[in-house]
């Protein structure tokens, strides 16, 4: 059976193998997909054990998924501007690196949310490895503009810097900003920050949305609960990232099986279990 895993460290929480299990039900693909929890310092070292073994690919995960970039013989131009990868493919002694994540929120906002980004104004909250993920997939969705606020503010400068080149073949406004003075409203806002989780709350004032603007969060369950109940309070239409762990996962499985699953599906499928 063709052999697939999730490495990452924690990753008993892990999804995966029940998206893509159910993936491969749902298309007659045969392949079995495991959850390996891997040693801090240990990653390159098991990858290579998994190829040994027979392994064609895996999907990475916090903290990972820097170092499957590094690891890689050759990389995909989204996974180089996110300086990070969560989807490998083994193939002929050749490490293939990929990242799918912003590829998901993109697919996830469109499908799940019903909202096509092009021509639209972005605010993406937070400049740390979430968002770096996600911004060159958001460039390719052609938003009229997209603005990076960060708490550290030259976080925010460098990702914006490395990713000017696509944003003026985009033709999208990139811009960089603390999280001071965002008095203007957004269609569509993005929280790739993880202030949720140190306990702060939302760090950006409710007047960044318009009446009826996407609030996204890129964390699910009680991760993204603060982040919700502050878009609704506001008049926000509120989505949480588990529609874009699906997607992510989508194109994961197109990547390695050439087959794309139905995603939204299964979403509905992990939701009503959750
Ligand atoms: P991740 O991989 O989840 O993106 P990360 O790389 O550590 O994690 O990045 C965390 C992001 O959340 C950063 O943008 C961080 O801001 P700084 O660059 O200023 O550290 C942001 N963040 C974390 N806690 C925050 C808080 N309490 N208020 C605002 N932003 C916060």
């Amino acid at each position: 059976m063709d052999l697939y895993c999730v490495m990452g460290n924690p990753v008993a929480h892990s999804q995966s193998p029940w998206i893509h299990a159910r993936f491969a039900e749902l298309t007659g693909q045969k392949l079995h997909y495991e959850k390996h929890l891997i040693d801090l310092g240990g990653f390159a070292v098991a990858v290579r054990s998994f190829i040994a073994e027979g392994g064609l690919g895996c999907n990475v995960t916090v903290p990972f998924k820097f170092e499957a970039a590094a690891l890689a013989s050759q990389i995909s131009e989204r996974a180089t501007l996110a300086q990070a990868a969560n989807t490998l493919s083994f193939k002929e002694g050749v490490i293939w690196a990929d990242n799918t994540d912003g590829a998901g929120l993109v697919a996830d906002i469109k499908q799940g949310a019903g909202i096509d980004l092009q021509g639209r104004h972005l605010l993406l909250i937070g400049a740390g490895g979430a968002a770096t993920g996600v911004l060159a997939a958001l460039l390719l969705a052609q938003p009229a503009s997209i603005t990076v606020a960060n708490r550290t503010l030259s976080k925010a400068v460098d990702l914006v810097q490395r990713h000017a080149a696509l944003a003026l073949q985009q033709k999208t406004e990139l811009q960089a900003h603390g999280l001071q003075k965002l008095d203007h409203p957004f269609d569509v806002v993005i929280n790739a920050s993880s202030s949720s989780l140190s306990g702060t709350g939302v760090p950006v004032p409710g007047s960044v949305l318009k009446p009826g603007a996407l609030a996204y969060d890129l964390m699910y369950g009680a991760a993204a609960h603060g982040f919700m109940t502050w878009a609704r309070e506001h008049g926000a239409l509120a989505h949480d990232g588990l529609g874009m762990l699906v997607a992510q996962a989508a194109e994961s499985f197109f990547i390695w099986r050439g087959v794309r699953p139905p995603a939204q599906q299964v979403l509905a499928e992990l939701r009503a279990a959750r």
